[in-house]
């Protein structure tokens, strides 16, 4: 098949990369021209598990190409699969305008019947809206040419990408045409041979789809940030929690780990584009208030920590950190706990060495340019550089090569004692018994004197007021 990808971010390129594995011809079209001149290089533009293999040898083989527009286009597509970013609008509704500019395009270049599919997370109602776009255009072209319109979310995990594209959990596409279904079932027929994993519904339900299945995540992570916010105030301890109800089926084991709030391009802006979608039709969604609250909270813990250890004057305070990615397995940061964490304590006058296995380039292209000038953050090579001299060690992304360190090199490293572990990677009772002072997210050992707690709690206030 033919096949136009337009948006060639993590899930465009990922996406064009997998269909052209299987045979098809693909053309990842991205109006990013410095992206599309490095990919033809052979240069990828994010980080991600055996993408780069993937895409040289299709490109090589002529399977794949990459443009700057639709018009470059030699080849009729199939299909056009729309891939761009849906960010948040000011007011956290999901910004249609790239989705809708790529509808406008289809309508100015489509030349045969074809099915467009959204792949982008969108609002319920927005296939409706680029239907509308693409017809406008043919009017004008006064050409009148079929086409369907289709929803088919996209489930993939950073991190994961191309496991999760090769072989998804399943596959929701949202049509009300019978053309657009046979179509899409050839399309996916190389990644669902073994079973079906093909969901068919109707429109409005896929698009809905995409959005429940994040906030549900996003649900479980709240959820148990809370209890251990419980936890810390009550003498329990988190983990032992989390075992004792994971080990329930019902309940399961993903996505339950405590930590320092979740992030990346889609938790944070889903929740709020769902919300907002919400309150359109007038409906209050409670749960979803709490979840979007408990996360902001959540996100500044491991400031606070470091501010009820050290108090508020951080000048003389030397931080070490380890992750910067907004989960492992990415160089992805957007919206990662690190910013907020680093942002309170530089501000606070802490300095800062920092370390991440994939994200240090992207660090170093978004954090401000200011912290890296008056030093205030530097980047290191290696993962044991961040920890000399520093008095504390916060651990904000859970790497593999994070997991089982050399504590007795990093205590011989260090001037102080402390580590902040923002993950709960670590065994409290070990690290304290080679002297260090573990402090972790809900763990019973964490050392929270009460006054500290209610300054916490102060903090917690002003984070809702805002
Ligand atoms: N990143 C994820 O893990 C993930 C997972 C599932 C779904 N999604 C959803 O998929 C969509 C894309 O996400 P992403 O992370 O790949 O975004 P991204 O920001 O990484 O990539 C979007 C790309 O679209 C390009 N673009 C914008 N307007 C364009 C246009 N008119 N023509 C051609 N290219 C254009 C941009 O230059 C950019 O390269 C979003 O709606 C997101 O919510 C993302």
């Amino acid at each position: 098949m033919n096949i136009a990808v337009i948006g060639t971010g993590y899930v465009g390129l990922v996406t064009g990369a997998c269909f052209s594995e299987m045979g098809n011809h693909v053309a990842c079209i991205d109006i990013d021209v410095k992206k599309v001149e490095k990919l033809r290089k052979g240069i990828m533009p994010i980080y991600e598990p055996g993408l780069e293999d993937l895409v040289k040898r299709n490109y090589q083989d002529g399977r794949l190409e990459f443009l700057t527009s639709l018009h470059e286009q030699s080849i009729e597509p199939d299909v056009y699969f729309i891939a761009v970013g849906t960010p948040s609008d000011e007011d956290g509704s999901a910004d249609l305008q790239y989705v809708l500019a790529v509808a406008k395009e289809v309508g100015k270049y489509i030349t045969k019947y074809s099915v467009v599919i959204d792949k982008s997370t969108v609002p319920v109602a927005t296939a409706d809206k680029v239907r509308q776009v693409i017809r406008a255009e043919l009017k004008q072209r006064k050409l009148q040419i079929d086409f369907d319109v289709v929803s088919n979310p996209e489930f993939l995990k950073e991190g994961a990408a191309i496991d999760d594209c090769m072989r998804p959990d399943r596959v929701v596409v949202g049509t009300d045409s019978e053309r657009a279904r046979t179509l899409l079932k050839e399309l996916y027929a190389p990644f669902t041979h073994n079973y079906e994993r093909m969901i068919f519904m109707g429109i409005r339900d896929a698009e809905m789809t995409k959005y429940a299945a994040n906030a549900m995540l996003a649900t479980k992570i709240s959820f148990m940030n809370e209890i251990a916010n419980l936890c810390e105030r009550t003498g329990a301890d988190v983990e032992n929690v989390r075992r004792g109800i994971g080990s329930d089926s019902r309940i399961g084991f993903s996505f339950i780990y405590p930590g320092c709030g979740y992030g990346g391009s889609c938790f944070p802006k889903d929740v709020k584009a769902l919300i907002r979608l919400a309150e359109q039709y007038d409906f209050e969604p409670k749960v979803l208030y709490a979840v979007e609250a408990r996360n902001e909270l959540q996100k500044n813990i491991l400031g606070q920590k470091i501010l009820a250890k050290f108090g508020g004057d951080l000048s003389q305070i030397k931080i070490a950190v380890w992750g910067l990615s907004f989960k492992p397995g990415t160089d992805d940061m957007r919206e990662s706990p690190a910013i907020l964490f680093l942002e309170k304590v530089i501000s606070r006058g802490a300095t800062v060495k920092a370390y991440d296995p994939e994200a240090m380039s992207v660090a170093k292209r978004e954090l401000p340019v200011s912290w890296f000038n008056e030093e205030k953050l530097v980047l290191t090579q290696h993962q044991e550089e961040v920890l000399k001299d520093a008095d504390v060690l916060v651990l904000i992304t859970e790497w593999k090569q994070f997991r089982n360190p050399d504590f007795t090199k990093i205590k011989a490293s260090m001037r102080g004692n402390v580590i902040v572990d923002g993950r709960n990677q670590y065994d409290p009772a070990q690290l304290q018994a080679l002297g260090f002072e573990y402090v972790g997210i809900g763990r019973r050992t964490t050392p929270l004197p009460y006054n500290k707690m209610t300054s916490i709690v102060q903090e917690e206030e002003v984070c809702i007021a805002e």
